[in-house]
């Protein structure tokens, strides 16, 4: 990141670099603008979604850095240099991510507003589950890091109680993770 672009009169804009869906993109943020809102009304990527804007609904989901985050929550100007994943980026290749392609297949969705959180957080969940991270359900017994977690019913239901869905598409979201992970 480089110093606030005019210190001379306090200026409240800093130039910061972000990778964004692989490609790298330099612009000035206000210091006060969320990853949210930039990725929404600077680059145009819309498919993160504001809800509540308070960190309250999941809606907003993208991956930092290969975790998921509420991008509402992330100030723009302290992600510089960070590798962002929109539902747009999951894609490859003109072919779905086989968890797009599942949530087709299991109707996961109903107005679809909530649905590109639920993406990219159950995206964030595979790579949490897989370095062995445990959730509220995992038995306490099981050593944490110790092998990936079996992602179960119940721990999908927990690891993803951050994204809610207010058309209640709850089933079918669980019924389409559990499908990729098989
Ligand atoms: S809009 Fe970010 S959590 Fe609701
Ligand atoms: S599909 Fe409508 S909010 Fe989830």
């Amino acid at each position: 990141m480089t110093a606030p672009d005019d210190p001379a009169t306090g200026s409240t804009r800093s130039r910061i670099t972000l990778q964004v869906n692989g490609d790298a993109t330099d612009l000035t943020v206000d210091h006060r603008a969320t990853l949210l809102d930039v990725l929404r009304e600077r680059l145009g990527l819309t498919g993160a979604k504001k809800g509540c804007d308070h960190g309250q609904c999941g809606a907003c989901t993208v991956l930092v850095d290969g975790r998921r985050a509420n991008s509402c929550l992330l100030l723009a100007v302290a992600q510089d240099g960070a590798e962002v994943i929109t539902v747009e980026g999951l894609a490859a290749g003109g072919e779905l991510h086989p968890l797009q392609q599942a949530f087709l297949d299991r109707d996961a969705f109903q107005c679809g507003y909530c649905t590109p959180g639920q993406l990219c957080s159950a995206v964030g969940v595979f790579a949490e589950a897989a370095a062995g991270h445990p959730s509220r359900v995992t038995d306490p017994a099981r050593p944490s890091g110790q092998g990936p977690v079996e992602l179960t019913p119940a721990e999908i239901r927990e690891r993803m109680s951050g994204n809610l869905c207010r058309c209640g598409a709850y089933p079918h979201i669980v019924a389409a993770v559990e499908d990729v992970t098989r």
